[in-house]
Protein backbone atom coordinates (compact mmCIF):
# COMPACT_ATOMS: atom_id res chain seq x y z
CA UNK A 1 0.00 0.00 0.00
CA UNK A 2 1.43 3.33 -0.74
CA UNK A 3 1.88 5.82 2.01
CA UNK A 4 -0.84 8.07 2.30
CA UNK A 5 -0.62 9.88 5.56
CA UNK A 6 2.43 10.39 7.53
CA UNK A 7 2.71 11.84 11.00
CA UNK A 8 6.13 12.85 12.89
CA UNK A 9 6.47 13.05 16.46
CA UNK A 10 8.57 16.19 17.49
CA UNK A 11 8.41 19.59 15.20
CA UNK A 12 12.17 20.05 16.68
CA UNK A 13 14.95 21.63 14.07
CA UNK A 14 14.65 18.20 12.81
CA UNK A 15 11.12 17.21 12.53
CA UNK A 16 9.81 20.60 11.09
CA UNK A 17 12.05 21.35 8.13
CA UNK A 18 12.31 17.67 7.17
CA UNK A 19 8.59 17.43 7.01
CA UNK A 20 7.80 20.62 5.58
CA UNK A 21 10.04 19.15 2.67
CA UNK A 22 8.68 16.22 2.37
CA UNK A 23 5.12 18.04 1.94
CA UNK A 24 6.07 19.85 -0.63
CA UNK A 25 7.46 17.36 -2.48
CA UNK A 26 4.79 14.79 -1.93
CA UNK A 27 1.39 17.00 -2.57
CA UNK A 28 -0.74 13.20 -2.32
CA UNK A 29 0.75 12.85 1.16
CA UNK A 30 -0.83 14.15 3.98
CA UNK A 31 1.42 15.19 6.73
CA UNK A 32 1.56 15.91 10.23
CA UNK A 33 3.82 17.27 12.64
CA UNK A 34 2.91 16.67 16.49
CA UNK A 35 4.47 17.92 19.08
CA UNK A 36 3.61 18.16 22.87
CA UNK A 37 5.06 22.00 22.95
CA UNK A 38 2.12 24.29 22.30
CA UNK A 39 4.18 27.67 21.93
CA UNK A 40 6.43 25.67 19.33
CA UNK A 41 3.49 24.16 17.33
CA UNK A 42 1.66 27.90 17.70
CA UNK A 43 5.17 29.07 16.16
CA UNK A 44 5.20 27.31 12.95
CA UNK A 45 1.56 28.13 12.71
CA UNK A 46 2.07 31.44 12.46
CA UNK A 47 4.40 33.62 10.51
CA UNK A 48 7.69 33.64 12.65
CA UNK A 49 8.64 30.12 12.40
CA UNK A 50 10.31 28.88 15.46
CA UNK A 51 13.24 27.62 13.59
CA UNK A 52 15.48 30.25 11.70
CA UNK A 53 16.78 28.55 8.13
CA UNK A 54 17.68 30.02 4.98
CA UNK A 55 14.24 29.22 2.49
CA UNK A 56 12.43 27.40 4.99
CA UNK A 57 9.66 30.20 5.33
CA UNK A 58 9.19 29.23 1.12
CA UNK A 59 8.99 25.42 2.21
CA UNK A 60 6.57 25.51 4.45
CA UNK A 61 4.10 28.02 3.14
CA UNK A 62 4.07 25.88 -0.12
CA UNK A 63 2.86 23.32 1.92
CA UNK A 64 0.82 24.78 5.16
CA UNK A 65 -3.16 23.89 5.45
CA UNK A 66 -2.85 21.79 2.04
CA UNK A 67 -0.84 18.86 3.26
CA UNK A 68 1.42 20.04 5.58
CA UNK A 69 -0.27 20.42 9.77
CA UNK A 70 1.44 21.19 12.56
CA UNK A 71 -0.29 19.86 16.30
CA UNK A 72 -0.51 19.15 19.60
CA UNK A 73 -3.42 16.43 18.87
CA UNK A 74 -0.37 14.02 18.96
CA UNK A 75 -2.91 11.06 19.65
CA UNK A 76 -4.61 12.23 16.68
CA UNK A 77 -1.79 12.53 14.26
CA UNK A 78 -0.43 9.15 15.22
CA UNK A 79 -4.06 7.38 14.98
CA UNK A 80 -4.21 8.27 11.42
CA UNK A 81 -0.44 7.69 10.16
CA UNK A 82 0.34 5.07 8.24
CA UNK A 83 3.83 5.86 8.94
CA UNK A 84 5.41 7.42 12.18
CA UNK A 85 8.70 9.47 12.09
CA UNK A 86 10.19 9.83 15.71
CA UNK A 87 11.92 12.75 16.12
CA UNK A 88 12.23 13.27 19.66
CA UNK A 89 15.11 14.84 21.47
CA UNK A 90 17.49 12.00 22.65
CA UNK A 91 19.88 14.40 24.78
CA UNK A 92 22.79 12.99 27.08
CA UNK A 93 21.73 11.46 30.06
CA UNK A 94 22.48 14.09 32.93
CA UNK A 95 21.67 11.54 35.57
CA UNK A 96 22.42 8.17 36.89
CA UNK A 97 24.37 5.00 34.61
CA UNK A 98 26.10 6.63 31.82
CA UNK A 99 25.61 10.20 32.69
CA UNK A 100 27.33 12.72 30.80
CA UNK A 101 27.44 10.05 28.12
CA UNK A 102 24.85 7.89 27.29
CA UNK A 103 21.62 9.16 25.44
CA UNK A 104 18.62 9.41 27.75
CA UNK A 105 15.96 7.59 25.52
CA UNK A 106 13.07 8.19 27.90
CA UNK A 107 11.31 10.29 25.37
CA UNK A 108 11.34 7.62 22.41
CA UNK A 109 10.53 4.98 25.11
CA UNK A 110 7.94 7.55 25.75
CA UNK A 111 6.64 7.75 21.83
CA UNK A 112 6.69 3.92 21.36
CA UNK A 113 4.37 3.32 24.47
CA UNK A 114 2.13 6.01 22.92
CA UNK A 115 2.19 4.80 19.21
CA UNK A 116 1.22 1.26 20.37
CA UNK A 117 -1.80 2.81 22.89
CA UNK A 118 -3.36 4.65 20.46
CA UNK A 119 -2.70 2.19 17.10
CA UNK A 120 -4.53 -0.03 14.97
CA UNK A 121 -3.80 -2.02 11.87
CA UNK A 122 -0.62 -1.88 10.00
CA UNK A 123 2.01 1.20 10.90
CA UNK A 124 5.88 1.79 9.60
CA UNK A 125 7.30 3.52 12.64
CA UNK A 126 10.60 5.20 11.59
CA UNK A 127 13.66 6.21 13.69
CA UNK A 128 14.82 10.18 12.79
CA UNK A 129 16.19 11.12 15.76
CA UNK A 130 19.78 9.61 15.89
CA UNK A 131 19.99 7.05 18.57
CA UNK A 132 22.51 4.04 19.62
CA UNK A 133 22.71 1.17 17.83
CA UNK A 134 20.35 -1.19 19.00
CA UNK A 135 17.66 0.86 19.82
CA UNK A 136 15.30 -0.82 17.60
CA UNK A 137 15.15 -3.96 19.48
CA UNK A 138 13.66 -2.07 22.58
CA UNK A 139 11.32 0.17 20.03
CA UNK A 140 10.06 -3.61 18.83
CA UNK A 141 9.55 -5.19 21.98
CA UNK A 142 7.56 -1.99 23.57
CA UNK A 143 5.32 -1.76 20.44
CA UNK A 144 4.74 -5.57 20.53
CA UNK A 145 3.45 -5.55 24.47
CA UNK A 146 1.36 -2.80 24.66
CA UNK A 147 -0.72 -2.99 21.65
CA UNK A 148 -4.49 -3.44 23.04
CA UNK A 149 -5.74 -2.72 19.87
CA UNK A 150 -3.85 -5.62 17.91
CA UNK A 151 -1.90 -3.00 15.63
CA UNK A 152 0.91 -4.34 13.90
CA UNK A 153 4.80 -2.65 13.63
CA UNK A 154 7.73 -2.90 11.35
CA UNK A 155 10.51 -0.02 12.34
CA UNK A 156 12.89 1.49 10.14
CA UNK A 157 16.02 3.76 10.61
CA UNK A 158 16.37 6.91 8.69
CA UNK A 159 18.72 8.08 10.27
CA UNK A 160 18.53 13.08 8.65
CA UNK A 161 22.35 13.56 7.84
CA UNK A 162 20.95 17.60 7.45
CA UNK A 163 23.07 20.44 8.79
CA UNK A 164 21.73 23.64 10.39
CA UNK A 165 21.74 26.52 8.18
CA UNK A 166 21.81 24.76 5.19
CA UNK A 167 18.73 22.47 5.89
CA UNK A 168 16.62 23.19 2.96
CA UNK A 169 19.70 22.74 0.10
CA UNK A 170 20.43 19.25 2.12
CA UNK A 171 16.77 18.12 2.14
CA UNK A 172 16.10 19.35 -1.44
CA UNK A 173 19.24 17.41 -2.45
CA UNK A 174 20.90 14.91 -0.01
CA UNK A 175 24.15 13.25 -0.84
CA UNK A 176 21.88 10.20 0.20
CA UNK A 177 18.80 9.29 2.12
CA UNK A 178 20.05 5.81 4.63
CA UNK A 179 17.09 3.45 5.31
CA UNK A 180 17.65 0.17 7.59
CA UNK A 181 15.02 -2.28 7.99
CA UNK A 182 14.59 -6.02 9.04
CA UNK A 183 15.68 -8.79 6.81
CA UNK A 184 11.90 -10.18 6.37
CA UNK A 185 9.41 -9.31 3.46
CA UNK A 186 7.50 -7.67 5.61
CA UNK A 187 10.39 -5.12 6.50
CA UNK A 188 11.58 -4.74 3.06
CA UNK A 189 8.27 -3.75 2.02
CA UNK A 190 8.07 -0.94 4.86
CA UNK A 191 11.90 0.04 3.74
CA UNK A 192 10.20 0.13 -0.56
CA UNK A 193 7.57 2.03 1.48
CA UNK A 194 9.68 4.73 2.80
CA UNK A 195 11.91 4.58 -0.22
CA UNK A 196 8.93 5.44 -2.48
CA UNK A 197 8.46 8.42 -0.42
CA UNK A 198 11.62 9.64 -1.16
CA UNK A 199 11.62 8.84 -4.59
CA UNK A 200 9.33 11.68 -5.06
CA UNK A 201 12.42 14.04 -5.58
CA UNK A 202 15.66 11.90 -4.84
CA UNK A 203 16.98 9.64 -7.25
CA UNK A 204 17.01 6.09 -6.37
CA UNK A 205 20.64 5.48 -6.82
CA UNK A 206 21.14 8.25 -3.83
CA UNK A 207 19.07 6.11 -1.43
CA UNK A 208 20.70 3.20 0.62
CA UNK A 209 19.15 0.37 2.16
CA UNK A 210 20.91 -1.45 5.08
CA UNK A 211 20.15 -3.36 7.85
CA UNK A 212 18.55 -1.75 11.11
CA UNK A 213 22.06 -1.42 12.77
CA UNK A 214 24.60 -0.42 10.16
CA UNK A 215 21.69 2.95 9.61
CA UNK A 216 21.62 3.19 12.97
CA UNK A 217 25.21 2.91 13.74
CA UNK A 218 26.18 4.61 10.32
CA UNK A 219 24.37 8.12 11.98
CA UNK A 220 26.92 7.89 15.00
CA UNK A 221 30.20 7.11 12.70
CA UNK A 222 29.24 9.85 10.24
CA UNK A 223 28.99 12.69 13.10
CA UNK A 224 32.10 11.10 14.71
CA UNK A 225 33.80 11.44 11.49
CA UNK A 226 33.04 15.07 10.48
CA UNK A 227 34.05 16.28 14.13
CA UNK A 228 37.12 14.17 14.34
CA UNK A 229 38.54 16.10 11.00
CA UNK A 230 37.33 19.94 13.03
CA UNK A 231 39.52 18.57 16.32
CA UNK A 232 42.15 17.57 14.12
CA UNK A 233 42.64 20.49 12.06
CA UNK A 234 41.80 22.48 15.62
CA UNK A 235 45.22 20.56 16.95
CA UNK A 236 46.81 21.90 13.88
CA UNK A 237 45.42 25.37 14.25
CA UNK A 238 47.50 25.65 17.40
CA UNK A 239 50.94 24.09 15.74
CA UNK A 240 50.31 26.97 13.01
CA UNK A 241 50.32 29.13 15.73
CA UNK A 242 53.52 28.01 17.23
CA UNK A 243 55.26 27.89 14.22
CA UNK A 244 54.02 30.72 11.99
CA UNK A 245 52.45 28.53 9.74
CA UNK A 246 48.42 29.77 8.75
CA UNK A 247 46.59 27.04 8.95
CA UNK A 248 44.20 27.97 5.99
CA UNK A 249 47.00 27.46 3.89
CA UNK A 250 47.75 24.21 5.30
CA UNK A 251 43.84 23.24 4.94
CA UNK A 252 44.13 24.20 1.24
CA UNK A 253 47.26 22.55 0.90
CA UNK A 254 45.94 19.27 2.07
CA UNK A 255 42.70 19.01 1.12
CA UNK A 256 43.69 19.39 -2.84
CA UNK A 257 44.22 15.64 -2.47
CA UNK A 258 41.19 13.96 -3.27
CA UNK A 259 41.85 11.54 -0.26
CA UNK A 260 41.62 13.88 1.95
CA UNK A 261 38.98 16.23 0.55
CA UNK A 262 38.58 20.10 1.13
CA UNK A 263 35.42 19.78 3.33
CA UNK A 264 35.71 20.50 7.31
CA UNK A 265 39.22 21.75 7.53
CA UNK A 266 37.85 25.27 8.99
CA UNK A 267 39.76 25.87 12.27
CA UNK A 268 37.54 27.59 14.82
CA UNK A 269 37.45 28.39 18.16
CA UNK A 270 35.38 24.70 18.61
CA UNK A 271 32.52 22.75 17.38
CA UNK A 272 29.18 23.19 18.81
CA UNK A 273 25.49 22.30 17.81
CA UNK A 274 23.30 19.42 19.23
CA UNK A 275 24.89 16.39 17.71
CA UNK A 276 28.61 15.89 17.53
CA UNK A 277 29.59 16.26 21.21
CA UNK A 278 26.86 14.06 22.08
CA UNK A 279 26.88 11.64 19.43
CA UNK A 280 30.60 11.02 20.40
CA UNK A 281 29.77 11.07 24.06
CA UNK A 282 26.90 7.76 22.88
CA UNK A 283 29.97 6.12 20.57
CA UNK A 284 32.23 6.33 23.36
CA UNK A 285 29.45 4.55 25.87
CA UNK A 286 28.54 2.00 23.12
CA UNK A 287 32.74 0.88 22.96
CA UNK A 288 32.95 1.30 26.71
CA UNK A 289 29.09 -1.13 26.71
CA UNK A 290 30.42 -3.38 24.62
CA UNK A 291 34.35 -3.63 26.08
CA UNK A 292 36.42 -1.40 23.45
CA UNK A 293 38.12 0.71 25.73
CA UNK A 294 40.36 1.69 23.09
CA UNK A 295 38.30 2.57 20.54
CA UNK A 296 36.09 4.23 23.45
CA UNK A 297 39.32 6.45 24.22
CA UNK A 298 40.16 7.43 20.50
CA UNK A 299 36.95 9.04 20.08
CA UNK A 300 36.84 10.31 23.42
CA UNK A 301 40.13 12.80 22.62
CA UNK A 302 38.14 14.40 19.69
CA UNK A 303 35.80 16.05 22.66
CA UNK A 304 39.18 16.82 24.81
CA UNK A 305 40.63 18.35 21.97
CA UNK A 306 37.54 20.88 21.38
CA UNK A 307 37.22 21.49 24.67
CA UNK A 308 40.80 22.73 25.13
CA UNK A 309 40.19 24.54 21.87
CA UNK A 310 37.95 27.02 23.39
CA UNK A 311 39.56 27.06 27.34
CA UNK A 312 43.27 28.20 25.46
CA UNK A 313 41.25 31.02 23.64
CA UNK A 314 39.85 31.95 26.41
CA UNK A 315 43.19 31.87 28.17
CA UNK A 316 44.83 33.86 25.04
CA UNK A 317 42.46 36.48 25.33
CA UNK A 318 43.38 36.71 29.02
CA UNK A 319 46.88 36.57 28.72
CA UNK A 320 46.95 39.19 26.27
CA UNK A 321 45.23 41.99 27.96
CA UNK A 322 47.72 41.94 30.22
CA UNK A 323 46.70 39.17 32.69
CA UNK A 324 43.19 40.14 33.64
CA UNK A 325 39.94 41.32 32.04
CA UNK A 326 38.42 41.84 35.67
CA UNK A 327 35.94 44.81 34.87
CA UNK A 328 37.28 45.09 31.00
CA UNK A 329 34.84 45.45 28.31
CA UNK A 330 34.18 42.67 25.77
CA UNK A 331 32.69 42.82 22.65
CA UNK A 332 31.33 39.07 21.76
CA UNK A 333 30.51 38.91 18.02
CA UNK A 334 28.13 35.98 17.93
CA UNK A 335 26.64 33.71 19.77
CA UNK A 336 24.99 30.81 17.37
CA UNK A 337 26.74 27.71 17.25
CA UNK A 338 27.18 28.21 13.50
CA UNK A 339 26.35 31.24 11.49
CA UNK A 340 22.77 31.16 9.53
CA UNK A 341 21.24 29.83 12.31
CA UNK A 342 19.23 30.97 15.29
CA UNK A 343 20.48 27.96 17.11
CA UNK A 344 22.41 27.87 20.55
CA UNK A 345 23.15 24.25 21.50
CA UNK A 346 26.68 23.55 22.54
CA UNK A 347 27.48 27.01 21.04
CA UNK A 348 31.45 27.28 21.73
CA UNK A 349 30.72 31.17 22.50
CA UNK A 350 28.74 29.45 25.63
CA UNK A 351 31.77 28.81 27.28
CA UNK A 352 33.79 30.85 26.20
CA UNK A 353 31.70 33.44 27.61
CA UNK A 354 31.00 31.48 30.96
CA UNK A 355 34.65 31.47 31.21
CA UNK A 356 35.50 34.85 30.77
CA UNK A 357 32.28 36.64 33.23
CA UNK A 358 33.86 34.07 35.75
CA UNK A 359 37.39 35.89 35.36
CA UNK A 360 34.68 38.85 35.84
CA UNK A 361 34.98 40.16 32.14
CA UNK A 362 32.06 42.91 31.21
CA UNK A 363 30.60 41.41 28.28
CA UNK A 364 28.21 43.18 25.34
CA UNK A 365 27.24 40.06 23.22
CA UNK A 366 25.64 40.83 19.72
CA UNK A 367 24.27 38.43 17.34
CA UNK A 368 22.09 38.86 14.44
CA UNK A 369 19.94 35.76 15.53
CA UNK A 370 20.02 34.89 18.84
CA UNK A 371 17.86 36.83 20.86
CA UNK A 372 18.53 37.98 24.69
CA UNK A 373 16.63 35.94 26.42
CA UNK A 374 18.36 32.78 24.81
CA UNK A 375 21.69 34.12 25.73
CA UNK A 376 21.13 34.82 29.43
CA UNK A 377 19.29 31.55 29.64
CA UNK A 378 22.09 29.64 28.25
CA UNK A 379 24.74 31.55 30.00
CA UNK A 380 22.54 30.78 33.19
CA UNK A 381 22.49 27.28 32.69
CA UNK A 382 26.22 26.86 31.87
CA UNK A 383 26.44 27.50 35.75
CA UNK A 384 27.02 31.55 35.88
CA UNK A 385 25.89 33.38 38.68
CA UNK A 386 22.38 35.08 37.74
CA UNK A 387 23.77 37.96 39.07
CA UNK A 388 26.78 38.07 37.09
CA UNK A 389 24.47 37.93 34.05
CA UNK A 390 22.74 40.87 35.68
CA UNK A 391 25.63 43.18 36.15
CA UNK A 392 28.30 41.76 33.68
CA UNK A 393 26.59 41.27 30.20
CA UNK A 394 25.09 43.74 27.94
CA UNK A 395 22.73 42.42 25.00
CA UNK A 396 23.07 44.70 21.93
CA UNK A 397 21.29 45.00 19.11
CA UNK A 398 24.29 46.05 16.63
CA UNK A 399 27.96 44.95 16.53
CA UNK A 400 28.78 49.13 16.60
CA UNK A 401 27.42 49.70 19.80
CA UNK A 402 29.19 46.19 21.21
CA UNK A 403 32.55 47.41 20.03
CA UNK A 404 31.92 51.02 21.84
CA UNK A 405 34.60 51.73 24.66
CA UNK A 406 36.04 47.65 24.43
CA UNK A 407 38.78 46.55 25.10
CA UNK A 408 38.66 43.63 22.75
CA UNK A 409 36.45 42.02 20.05
CA UNK A 410 36.25 38.77 19.59
CA UNK A 411 34.25 36.67 17.08
CA UNK A 412 32.61 33.40 17.95
CA UNK A 413 30.24 32.98 14.90
CA UNK A 414 31.88 33.26 11.20
CA UNK A 415 28.26 35.37 9.85
CA UNK A 416 29.42 36.60 6.77
CA UNK A 417 28.35 40.50 7.66
CA UNK A 418 31.40 40.20 10.32
CA UNK A 419 33.43 39.88 6.82
CA UNK A 420 32.40 43.56 5.69
CA UNK A 421 32.92 45.36 9.44
CA UNK A 422 33.83 48.98 9.15
CA UNK A 423 37.23 47.94 10.50
CA UNK A 424 38.58 52.06 10.62
CA UNK A 425 35.59 53.16 12.69
CA UNK A 426 35.94 49.27 15.03
CA UNK A 427 38.73 50.99 15.58
CA UNK A 428 38.21 54.45 16.43
CA UNK A 429 35.24 53.43 18.83
CA UNK A 430 37.61 50.99 21.35
CA UNK A 431 39.94 51.81 24.11
CA UNK A 432 43.51 51.14 23.10
CA UNK A 433 45.75 48.82 22.08
CA UNK A 434 42.47 47.85 20.20
CA UNK A 435 42.70 43.89 20.69
CA UNK A 436 40.89 41.41 18.54
CA UNK A 437 40.56 37.97 18.59
CA UNK A 438 39.09 36.10 15.71
CA UNK A 439 38.24 32.52 16.64
CA UNK A 440 36.67 32.14 13.53
CA UNK A 441 39.68 33.52 10.97
CA UNK A 442 36.42 35.53 9.54
CA UNK A 443 38.97 39.35 9.63
CA UNK A 444 41.59 39.63 7.63
CA UNK A 445 45.24 39.42 9.24
CA UNK A 446 46.92 42.07 7.17
CA UNK A 447 43.57 44.09 7.34
CA UNK A 448 43.48 44.20 10.91
CA UNK A 449 47.11 44.95 11.68
CA UNK A 450 47.13 47.68 9.09
CA UNK A 451 44.36 49.18 11.05
CA UNK A 452 46.21 49.49 14.59
CA UNK A 453 44.43 46.47 15.60
CA UNK A 454 46.36 44.31 18.31
CA UNK A 455 45.46 41.33 16.15
CA UNK A 456 45.32 37.03 16.99
CA UNK A 457 43.26 35.07 14.63
CA UNK A 458 42.99 31.24 14.92
CA UNK A 459 45.37 29.05 13.36
CA UNK A 460 47.30 32.28 11.78
CA UNK A 461 51.25 32.55 13.50
CA UNK A 462 52.48 35.94 14.45
C1 LIG B 1 16.19 15.94 17.96
C2 LIG B 1 17.30 15.11 18.57
O1 LIG B 1 18.03 15.91 19.46
C3 LIG B 1 18.21 14.51 17.57
O2 LIG B 1 19.07 13.58 18.16
C4 LIG B 1 17.43 13.79 16.59
O3 LIG B 1 18.27 13.41 15.53
C5 LIG B 1 16.21 14.54 16.09
O4 LIG B 1 15.47 15.14 17.13
P1 LIG B 1 16.09 18.41 17.12
O5 LIG B 1 14.93 18.35 16.21
O6 LIG B 1 17.19 19.36 16.79
O7 LIG B 1 16.79 17.00 17.23
O8 LIG B 1 15.60 18.59 18.63
P2 LIG B 1 14.54 19.58 19.21
O9 LIG B 1 14.57 20.85 18.42
O10 LIG B 1 14.74 19.61 20.68
O11 LIG B 1 13.14 18.87 18.86
C6 LIG B 1 12.58 17.80 19.53
C7 LIG B 1 11.10 18.07 19.72
O12 LIG B 1 10.45 16.93 20.25
C8 LIG B 1 10.78 19.24 20.66
O13 LIG B 1 9.99 20.20 20.00
C9 LIG B 1 9.99 18.58 21.81
O14 LIG B 1 9.00 19.42 22.34
C10 LIG B 1 9.42 17.37 21.13
N1 LIG B 1 9.06 16.28 22.03
C11 LIG B 1 9.95 15.81 22.93
C12 LIG B 1 7.80 15.71 21.96
O15 LIG B 1 6.97 16.13 21.17
N2 LIG B 1 7.50 14.66 22.76
C13 LIG B 1 8.36 14.17 23.70
O16 LIG B 1 8.03 13.23 24.42
C14 LIG B 1 9.63 14.76 23.78
C1 LIG C 1 25.99 18.18 11.90
C2 LIG C 1 26.25 17.31 10.68
O1 LIG C 1 26.99 18.07 9.71
C3 LIG C 1 24.93 16.82 10.09
O2 LIG C 1 25.19 15.93 9.01
C4 LIG C 1 24.15 16.12 11.18
O3 LIG C 1 22.88 15.72 10.69
C5 LIG C 1 23.95 17.01 12.38
O4 LIG C 1 25.22 17.47 12.85
P1 LIG C 1 25.25 20.71 12.30
O5 LIG C 1 25.66 20.46 13.71
O6 LIG C 1 23.93 21.30 12.03
O7 LIG C 1 25.30 19.34 11.46
O8 LIG C 1 26.31 21.69 11.60
P2 LIG C 1 27.78 21.49 11.00
O9 LIG C 1 27.84 22.30 9.77
O10 LIG C 1 28.19 20.09 10.90
O11 LIG C 1 28.69 22.24 12.06
C6 LIG C 1 28.92 21.72 13.37
C7 LIG C 1 29.94 22.58 14.09
O12 LIG C 1 31.22 22.41 13.52
C8 LIG C 1 29.65 24.08 14.03
O13 LIG C 1 29.93 24.67 15.28
C9 LIG C 1 30.60 24.58 12.98
O14 LIG C 1 30.94 25.92 13.13
C10 LIG C 1 31.80 23.67 13.22
N1 LIG C 1 32.67 23.52 12.06
C11 LIG C 1 32.20 22.94 10.92
C12 LIG C 1 34.01 23.93 12.13
O15 LIG C 1 34.45 24.45 13.16
N2 LIG C 1 34.80 23.74 11.04
C13 LIG C 1 34.36 23.15 9.88
O16 LIG C 1 35.17 23.02 8.94
C14 LIG C 1 33.01 22.75 9.83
Amino acid sequence: MPIQSICCLGAGYVGGPTMAMIAAKCPGIQVTVADLNEQRIAAWNSETLPVYEPGLDAVVASAIGRNLHFTTDIRAAIAAADLIFVSVGTPTKSYGIGAGRAADLRYIEAAARLIAEVSEGNKIIVEKSTIPVKTATAIKSILAANSPNGATFQVLSNPEFLAEGTAIQDLESPDRILIGGEATQEGQAAVEALVSVYENWIPRERILTTNLWSSELSKLVANAFLAQRISSINSISALCEATGADVDEVARAIGMDSRIGSKFLKASVGFGGSCFQKDILNLVYLCDTFNLPHVAEYWRQVVHLNDWQKSRFVEKIVRTLYNTVNGKRIAILGFAFKKDTNDTRESAAIQVCRDLLHERAHLAIYDPRVDATTIQQDLAAAGVDPALIITNVEICSEPYAAVTGAHALATLTEWDEFRSLDLPHIHSLMLKPAFVFDGRAVLCMEDLVAQGFEAFVIGKGA
